[in-house]
């Protein structure tokens, strides 16, 4: 570790935002609606209701700017809110950078990132209606962890269904989730149709975020009591995790500075809207001009190779049809270990910021993900999750860009889990089992002929 000072952002408690941020109030073109494959049209709002809360539709469909953040859902985040900003003075140093390098640490939550920011918002809004059980998915396992410590900290039973190579990959994942009280099924199961249907044709099918969304969503619609919650993806769980791009906005305020870049990486978009979407909304209403990148896995990248169209967001058909740039949902990515980040499409809002030149979209390779977030731990202390480190390794390379250019740029990047349960991924890396995936042209062309023909005429 080199001699660098560390500095730290630290925020007051009452400086937890007391509001979300909701980009829709501010984007030229909206967001397009989720359509109905029956029928074409945007999606009737009753339909959903069998599968979502009531708050948390309220919320999906708002064009308010600022959404009041319930006060039980506050009161529970100041457990770990506000996160803290650090400088990355050491990496820095390790880098020989004139950069300015910032992140946003999302580890101390209880579950270890930023979804805990939306656990509780989501399970507070089933409380609210007198929901009995919650149904969801889980790729890496961080979601699933911080549903279940949501679900039991409002008295909700919680079923998640975990994506089958991370369940073999993460077992410290499965013990979190249960000590919260979780019940984890890997995924495909033969607990459900869809399940069924997909181990029938293979057997070892390693799973996929699409095909544990369709179980978990058929759970849901088969039980009146039973709700079903996202992890990422939809325009209300990116609204929950505005929190931090706002208080990193107040912590840029106490550093005298404001980011040049920003960095988040991307799964279902979730992470990296929450600290890009407030400071896009500054951009949007006359303020600076930010660079903003979203970074994806060569091995699974919707943004970069993807087409932007309406399409599934699960394998089974369940879900509405939802416009964003996908691989198509029958796709399924190699068992990268960012099994976050292994969903076939994005969020639809991200895809229309993309669509609408207001992002720019990356894609880096695990092998070099591994190496830049060792260089990240061991410049700065904190292992990242593997997902994280997508975001690292492209600040890395931008850092290092500016060093080659002499540009003194303030590069702020999203550090949204620790890596504490990732250790396998590690041994794997230093053992020299990881791999690079290219994207399989041929798989993700087969998936893209099957795109419905619905709303992309
Ligand atoms: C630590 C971490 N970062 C990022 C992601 C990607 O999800 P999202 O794009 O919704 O932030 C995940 C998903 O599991 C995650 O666990």
């Amino acid at each position: 570790m080199s001699s660098s000072q560390q500095i730290k952002y630290i925020l007051p408690e009452d400086k937890i935002p007391t509001h979300w941020y909701n980009i829709e109030a501010d984007l030229p073109q909206k967001t397009p609606p989720p359509i109905d494959d029956t029928t074409g049209q945007p999606m009737d709002i009753e339909k959903l209701r069998m599968i979502f809360s009531d708050g948390a539709l309220e919320q999906e469909m708002t064009r308010e700017r600022y959404v009041k953040i319930p006060d039980p859902v506050r009161s529970l985040m100041r457990q770990w809110r506000p996160s803290p900003l650090f400088r990355a003075r050491r990496l820095e140093e390790a880098l020989g950078t004139p950069a300015r390098i910032y992140y946003k640490y999302e580890g101390v939550s209880p579950s270890g990132s930023h979804k805990t920011n939306s656990a509780v918002a989501q399970a507070y809004e089933c409380k609210k209606c007198g929901v009995k059980r919650i149904t969801t998915e889980t790729g890496a396992g961080q979601w699933g962890s911080a549903l279940s410590q949501a679900c039991n900290a409002f008295g909700i039973s919680c079923r998640v269904f975990m994506v089958r190579c991370s369940f073999d990959q993460k077992p410290y994942r499965k013990a979190m989730m249960e000590i919260f009280g979780g019940t984890v099924i890997p995924s495909p199961s033969n607990e459900t149709e869809a399940g069924r249907a997909i181990l029938a044709k293979d057997p070892n099918c390693r799973g996929s975020l699409g095909i544990a969304i369709s179980e978990a969503v058929e759970e849901a619609l088969k039980d009146p009591d039973t709700k079903y919650c996202l992890g990422s993806v939809l325009n209300h769980v990116l609204m929950h995790q505005s929190v931090i791009g706002l208080e990193a906005i107040e912590q840029f305020k106490l550093a005298g500075d404001y980011p040049d870049m920003i960095i988040g990486a991307c799964g279902g978009g979730s992470n990296f809207a929450g600290i890009s979407n407030p400071f896009l909304g500054e951009m949007l209403r006359g303020g600076k001009k930010v660079e903003i990148i979203g970074i994806e896995p060569a091995a699974c990248p919707s943004l970069t190779k993807g087409k932007y169209a309406y399409d599934y967001g699960d394998v089974a058909k369940k879900t509405p049809l939802m416009r964003m740039y996908t691989l198509g949902s029958s796709f399924i990515p190699p068992a990268v270990h960012a099994g976050g980040l292994r969903y076939h499409g994005m969020a639809p809002q991200v895809s229309n910021i993309l669509h609408q030149g207001l992002m720019k979209a990356e894609s880096v390779n695990q092998l070099d993900v591994f190496q830049k977030a060792i260089i990240f731990a061991r410049a700065e202390g904190i292992v990242p999750a593997p997902e994280s480190a997508h975001a690292i390794c492209a600040a890395i390379n931008k850092a290092l860009e500016c060093k080659e250019t002499g540009q003194e740029k303030a590069i702020l990047f999203n550090l949204s889990g620790h890596g504490h349960l990732d250790m396998a991924a590690y041994l794997d890396y230093f053992a020299g089992k990881l791999k690079n995936y290219e994207y399989d042209e041929h798989e993700i062309a087969m998936a893209l002929s099957c795109l419905p023909s619905c709303g992309n005429k």
